[in-house]
């Protein structure tokens, strides 16, 4: 790739120099032909990892009888996957889309909806400090990232926000003008924090007692990432709304949002998109939901999900870091002090692509199917870099 090719690329990102021309399950082949174990999985989307063949065959199939027909005609495999989804959670509806910020923004107005139709004219949705949401407008005023106070200002009103676990800030924040309560089951960006049992159980009666509905985004969370299809069922509550992305496409542009039918209040004209729910994408859809709900995946997630931790945790106590946490694989190690950027950089030199949401931090979303040996490799790499780059 020439020099020009990449300026004609909107900077909107700090890019490394390698350019990825190909991907296997856990792997990535960069331009010179160079492999690099890949648990970064382009941020938690590619669920079965790099190009797998559910994946591949069923884009494959699809693009050969029909891609795109409106999303003013229903379409057989949109049919089949809002009926699978609907079929494996406690949603009734689905709407599909094609990213993480607008299945939330789906979310905002579809509470925005109910709440001028139920609730007076309520429109405010509470959220959470630290908490992410999405990039548009909407989304970026219903995070709590502190380093977009300042941005594109002026925000989108209503999104008051509470600390993350905080029931009774949630409680006081509650009043006429609330249409929703909205949160991450785990917050991914603000570094891997899991809602407790407790608050996630607190968050359902309260709202429940108010009369407000609650919304969990599981963009993140969601599509087999914790352990269970999505991250909501780990405590066992029923939230009202939940929104989809990353790896319902297991890679491919794919969104949704989804909702039971008490809240369903959306009337012809207020929520669509030329792309949404096209055949191609939700026939890919269907392929990975189908693979994660074959017999024993989900348990092999879990059983990773423990073997990685527990490979992290001996890592931590060896080199005197902190805390390990998430829940089944996506999991954080906290480093005590800030050289995540470092280490990923490092790593990434030697063959190995990490994540840090925050300078403290490195997060590990590798892909669902991730062999054991993969992981030891990942782990063994990570120990001589943790060795070699202590900073104190
Ligand atoms: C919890 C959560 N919500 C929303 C988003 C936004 O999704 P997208 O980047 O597909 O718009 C993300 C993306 O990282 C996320 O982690």
């Amino acid at each position: 790739m020439h020099r020009e090719d990449i300026n004609a690329l909107m900077k909107v990102a700090e890019r490394p120099p390698q350019v990825f021309v190909s991907g296997s399950g856990s792997w990535l082949v960069d331009q010179t032909g160079r492999r690099y174990l890949d648990f970064v999985q382009g941020w938690a989307v590619n669920c079965l990892g790099h190009c797998p063949p559910e994946l591949t065959r069923a884009l494959a199939d699809q693009a050969a009888r029909l891609v795109n027909c409106s999303p003013a005609f229903f379409n057989e495999p949109a049919a089949r996957l809002a009926q699978l989804l609907v079929a494996n959670s406690c949603f009734d509806q689905v709407f599909f889309c094609n990213s993480g910020a607008e299945a939330n923004e789906g979310a905002i107005k579809l509470a925005r909806k109910w709440g001028a139709k139920y609730r007076g004219g309520a429109f405010e949705i509470i959220t959470f400090a630290n908490a992410f949401h999405g990039r548009t407008l909407a989304t970026m005023s219903a995070s709590g990232k502190p380093q977009w106070n300042q941005l594109f200002e002026p925000k989108v009103p209503g999104f008051p926000k509470a600390p993350f676990g905080d029931l009774e800030a949630v409680a006081s924040l509650i009043n006429a003008r609330t249409a929703a309560v909205m949160l991450e089951p785990v917050q991914g960006e603000a570094g891997v924090i899991p809602a407790t049992p407790e608050f996630m159980h607190g968050l359902r009666a309260l709202t429940r007692e108010r009369g407000v509905p609650l919304i969990v985004d599981e963009i993140q969370t969601g599509m087999g990432r914790t352990g269970k299809l999505f991250g909501y069922e780990q405590s066992g509550m029923e939230p009202d709304i939940m929104t989809l992305g990353k790896g319902l496409g297991g890679g491919v542009p794919l969104a949704a949002l989804a909702a039971r039918d008490a809240v369903c209040c959306f009337e012809p004209g207020d929520q669509g998109g030329t792309f949404n729910g096209n055949p191609l994408m939700t026939a890919v859809g269907c392929a990975v939901i189908e693979a994660l709900l074959a017999p024993g995946f989900l348990d092999e997630v879990v059983r990773k999900g423990e073997y990685l931790r527990l490979g992290l945790e001996q890592l931590s106590a060896k080199h005197g870091l902190g805390e390990v946490r998430g829940q089944g694989l996506l999991l954080a190690l906290d480093l005590g002090t800030d050289w995540a950027p470092l280490l990923v950089e490092r790593a990434r030199e030697r063959g190995l692509l990490l994540n840090s949401p925050r300078p403290h931090l490195l997060r590990f979303m590798p892909a669902l199917n991730v062999s054991a040996a993969e992981i030891d490799g990942m782990l063994e790499l990570l120990d001589s870099l943790l060795g070699e780059h202590r900073v104190r």
